[in-house]
């Protein structure tokens, strides 16, 4: 690769405690605050609402699990008429995706027929300005802090949609692992899940570059030594920052290349049988990472050393496999509850060239057929 580049705007503040300069981040404007219903119960809304006092017009805590449309609809129908400077968005991927496509419907006046118009292309208007957002991430591993795209589900025609704009960049990122502290055992492994997954397909990835490949592979090491132990030690300060920042790294990865072929597989996995997206998208890796090392070994190779393997296919599979175990982790589709009678159905609607087509080795309707089959092989998934 003689020419690449790499891009990204958005202003990171990290560290313990971080959330309490917001107001001085914010300045004199007036804010509106997206979060959900677990960020009001676990008391970060109220902390948002002491920190920023009047500035606060408004609050939305009604953001649902999974980023849907239902969401930003009512956002809108709530919002509509308030005045406000810029959008807080506070929670997991589904907070911030939900304040990126409000943003987005709120800067183009194209409420009506969302879903219609998702199902295209979303239209931005010509002098399209959306209002400046700060992400408040409050898991580690959507990324969605540092990207310019907005994932939206729509879980009753079982689809799923992006916007994408580079004017839909977070002005502004707050990592503050504090925020993370409370994170289930669960939501954290498959948050985790989810940025490995983000760094790994942006290693396999058409578009890598030396910096996305920096940033993936030290967040692979990271997950790969302390998320074993996080989830032993959920309280642990230092281990949960040490996952925040590797969710950044990963973030700042797949905001340079875009996912790929694990995310395409996984999304007929959450929109058909509600597997949660990290989950989903780790699950084909091991078989992935396999498939990739056949025509491009080199790109699967810088991959080792954070995996703590030596440069073979087998071993880097091997340890991926193992990180798995440690987490508690079954590979195998049945054991969610899926037939292998699917697929068929789960591989054609995982072929999709927009994400397919970013994998570094050339893929077919058929190789993706082989992968989904082998995450149903028992002799290989019998963990
Ligand atoms: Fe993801």
């Amino acid at each position: 690769m003689s020419k690449w580049k790499f891009h990204n705007p958005v202003k990171i503040h990290f560290g313990s405690g971080s959330i309490n300069n917001l107001s001085a981040l914010i300045g004199s404007r007036k804010s509106l605050l997206i979060t959900t219903p677990g960020s009001t119960k676990r008391g970060t809304t109220s902390l948002v609402r002491d920190l920023l006092g009047n500035s606060l017009v408004a609050v939305f805590d009604e953001v649902e699990p999974n980023p849907t449309l239902s969401s930003v609809l009512a956002v809108s129908k709530n919002i509509r008429r308030l005045m406000f400077d810029n959008i807080i968005a506070l929670g997991g991927g589904s907070a911030l995706d939900t304040a990126k496509t409000f943003a987005a419907v709120d800067a183009s006046g194209n409420e009506g027929g969302l879903a219609d118009q998702l199902n295209h292309k979303f239209s931005y208007p010509k002098n399209f300005t959306p209002k400046p957002i700060i992400a408040i991430p409050t898991t580690a591993g959507t990324g969605s802090e540092v990207t310019m795209w907005g994932t939206i589900w729509d879980m009753v025609a079982k689809q799923k949609h992006s916007i994408e704009h580079p004017l839909l960049y977070p002005e502004q990122a707050i990592l503050d692992p504090d925020l993370t502290i409370t994170l289930p055992r669960d939501e954290t492994i498959f948050s985790a899940l989810d940025a490995i997954s983000h760094a790994m397909e942006s290693i396999w990835n058409k578009n890598h570059n030396p910096i996305s490949d920096i940033f993936a592979i030290e967040a692979i090491s990271i997950i790969y030594d302390y998320l074993p132990q996080l989830i032993n030690n959920l309280a642990d300060s230092t281990l949960r920052s040490y996952i925040h920042r590797a969710s950044l790294l990963a973030g700042l990865a797949f905001s340079n290349t875009k996912t790929g072929l694990a995310h395409s597989i996984s999304y007929p996995l959450t929109t058909h049988f509600g597997l949660p997206h990290g989950l989903a998208c780790s699950l084909p890796l091991v078989q992935i990472l396999k498939f990739n090392a056949v025509e491009s070994a080199d790109r699967i190779k810088i991959m080792a050393k954070a995996l703590r393997a030596d440069t073979t296919v087998e071993s880097m599979a091997s340890e991926l496999t193992k990180l798995f175990e440690r987490l508690g982790l079954h590979l195998n589709l049945s054991y969610y509850g899926i037939d292998n009678s699917c697929v068929e159905l789960i591989s054609d609607l995982a072929y999709t060239s927009e994400r397919t087509d970013n994998n570094i080795s050339s893929i077919n309707r058929n190789d993706i057929e082989t992968i989904v089959r082998s995450l149903f092989d028992e002799e290989k998934y019998n963990i």
